[in-house]
């Protein structure tokens, strides 16, 4: 049986006025306003994690791992849960903030999971048949990220599926209508360009045709853009 009891607070984060704006961590403050952060956010967000339940239903086998990378506070695994329903599934869902792990285990109680402080570059990825990084690969060093895939593409079977959803650097109208979804949710200039310039050397997006080639170099044969909204996609890469 699984139990989930996520909170919603709302985000506030950035609404002062900073004299001084840090980097963007997944710290204590981040993690208990994130719920609410990223769906105001990041468009399609909830479609995005629904749906990758759905697919990772039809692509878990009983005997063969699922890795939730980035889980935060472990909204794709309950998606992949709630889709699942009562089928037997081993889920490893991963992250390298405490406060988010913390969060992640208090949420969700199900035998089926087992939730982990630690980097996805250091672990080593084994018998996986589906694999998810919801909006976590952009927080990796550019030049980290094909290590990390390729680890990943060796970790899965045959015909393993690598789910991935990514910020895409491309078209400008794109994103000022990004900028009024954020507005339209709620968010003022002030949070806006506050939380932009936090982010600004710690989320490093790429351009759509960049991502696709380095999952090319790291062997997956069958890359699928499955999801788009502005510039946010999603893409199965099969093994
Ligand atoms: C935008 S959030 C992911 C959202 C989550 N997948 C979801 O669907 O709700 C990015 C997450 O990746 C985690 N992260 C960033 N770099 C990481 C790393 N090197 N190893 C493990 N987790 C990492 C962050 O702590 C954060 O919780």
């Amino acid at each position: 049986m699984t139990i989930t009891n996520d909170r919603i607070v709302t985000d506030g984060l950035y609404q002062n006025k900073r004299t001084q704006i840090d980097p963007f961590a997944f710290d204590d403050s981040v993690t208990k306003v994130f719920s609410d952060m990223i769906r105001r956010s990041i468009p399609g967000y909830q479609s995005v994690v629904d749906i990758t339940g759905l697919i990772a239903a039809k692509h878990l086998q009983p005997s063969a791992l699922c890795y939730d990378l980035g889980c935060s506070r472990g909204a794709t695994t309950a998606s992949i849960l709630n889709a699942v329903g009562d089928r037997e599934c081993k889920i490893v869902a991963i992250d390298n903030s405490a406060p988010m792990i913390a969060a992640a285990t208090a949420n969700l109680v199900d035998p089926r999971v087992s939730f982990q402080h630690a980097d996805i570059r250091d672990v080593e990825y084994v018998d996986a048949s589906f694999v998810a990084a919801n909006f976590t690969l952009q927080f990796l060093p550019p030049e980290d990220r094909l290590a990390f895939l390729r680890n990943v593409r060796n970790g899965l079977r045959p015909n393993g599926v690598f789910l991935v959803s990514e910020k895409i650097d491309d078209d400008n109208e794109f994103t000022e209508l990004h900028l009024d979804f954020k507005r339209e949710n709620g968010y003022s200039e002030l949070e806006i360009s506050q939380k932009r310039a936090a982010l600004e050397n710690v989320m490093k997006i790429d351009t759509q045709d960049v991502i696709l080639a380095r999952l090319n170099d790291a062997g997956f044969t069958r890359c699928r853009i499955w999801f788009r909204c502005l510039n946010w996609i999603s893409i199965l890469a099969t093994s």
